[in-house]
């Protein structure tokens, strides 16, 4: 049995912050933004939307597209460094907003890379006949983590979710080639250093920053994500070549290219959402998912290909035919 992709959501508050607006609170430009990220503008939730609710919203409309109720959901899993509380799981509170029945629900906690993780977790259950409906969820508000004073990380970040519903697919007839196809997932604990929130319960009790040495990071970057790639195409026993869209993270347009570029992928096929959403975290990959079946480039039965990296450092790939 396989787990199949059977409807795709997403959603982005409705606050749209600009680089200028950035421009007028630090020592910036949008010229440089867009020069070195790719970034025009993102979103920020507000005050008083929490995770769960961008969650909940990006869910609803991905079992819509399956054709499912919140009745129907058994299982919910929720890549988030953002959640609502410190506990529960911002699992169970969209479990409860949604009003779906007493089944599995918990956090996935890998930062950037936290939605492929979450997808290779979630893979687990319904592959293995545990789950017959599971949402995936991708939400962050990363807003909320920002040191508003420190330039080289306040405009990069952006809020959002996104949202899949999984289910077994039997291997047979026209489905049989769908599903979650490879996987490659890694982490180095020594990088910490160069990316990581300078807070938490159990050392200052402080929500704290997120702190990163972006050049260092982009530097691991490109080589790193394209190793977990080539072994994800492997896991799964296609070319990487072969693939139909390229659905990476977000995080910088420059090492989406460059990561495209040294794995032989034509840019043409790249799902690039950078400008409008900025770097959402777990949420870019769904996100970016969702807007290219919104708009028609991404059809059933696409190969796709998706990568992330993240604090940690942690970083990842995923084949799926969709
Ligand atoms: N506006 C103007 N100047 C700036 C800004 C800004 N917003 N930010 C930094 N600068 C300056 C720096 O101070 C530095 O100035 P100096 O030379 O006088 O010291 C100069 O620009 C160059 O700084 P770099 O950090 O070397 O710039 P770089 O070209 O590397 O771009 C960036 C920075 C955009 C952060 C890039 O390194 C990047 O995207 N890194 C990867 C980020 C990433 O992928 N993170 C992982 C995911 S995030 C997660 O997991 C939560």
């Amino acid at each position: 049995m396989r787990s199949v992709v059977t409807g795709v959501g997403g959603y982005l508050p409705e606050r749209v912050v600009t680089n200028d607006d950035l421009a007028k609170i630090v020592e910036t430009s949008d010229e440089w933004i867009r020069e070195r990220t790719g970034i025009h503008e993102r979103r920020k939730a507000a005050d008083d939307q929490p995770v769960s609710d961008l969650a909940v919203a990006a869910a609803r409309i991905a079992l819509e597209a399956a054709g499912r109720t919140p009745a129907d959901v058994d299982c919910i899993v929720v890549a988030t460094t953002t959640g609502d509380l410190t506990f529960p799981a911002t699992a169970t509170i969209v479990q409860r907003k949604l009003g779906c029945p007493v089944g599995v629900a918990f956090d996935v906690q890998a930062v950037c890379s936290g939605f492929v993780y979450a997808l290779s977790v979630a893979d687990g259950f319904v592959a293995r006949g545990r789950s017959k409906c599971c949402l995936v969820i991708g939400a962050e508000a990363m807003t909320r983590l920002m040191d508003w004073t420190d330039r080289g990380t306040c405009v990069l970040f952006g809020d959002g979710a996104g949202a899949v519903v999984l289910e077994p697919g039997e291997g047979t007839g026209a489905t049989a080639d769908r599903g979650l196809l490879g996987f490659a997932l890694r982490a180095d604990g020594t990088k910490q250093d160069l990316l990581f929130v300078d807070g938490g319960v159990s050392t200052n009790g402080q929500v704290g920053h997120l702190r990163m040495q972006g050049n260092q990071v982009f530097r691991h970057a490109v080589v790193n994500i394209s190793e977990a790639i080539h072994a994800a195409a492997a896991d799964a026993g296609i070319p990487v070549e072969s693939v139909d869209w390229f659905i990476p993270h977000q995080a910088n347009q420059r090492i989406l290219e460059g990561v495209a570029k040294r794995v032989g992928i034509d840019e043409r096929k790249v799902i690039s959402t950078v400008a409008r959403h900025a770097n959402t975290s777990a949420a870019s990959i769904p996100l970016a998912l969702y807007e290219g079946v919104k708009d028609g480039r991404v059809k059933p039965g696409d190969l796709l290909l998706l990568e992330a990296m993240g604090g940690g450092l942690t970083w990842g790939a995923c084949v799926i035919r969709l």
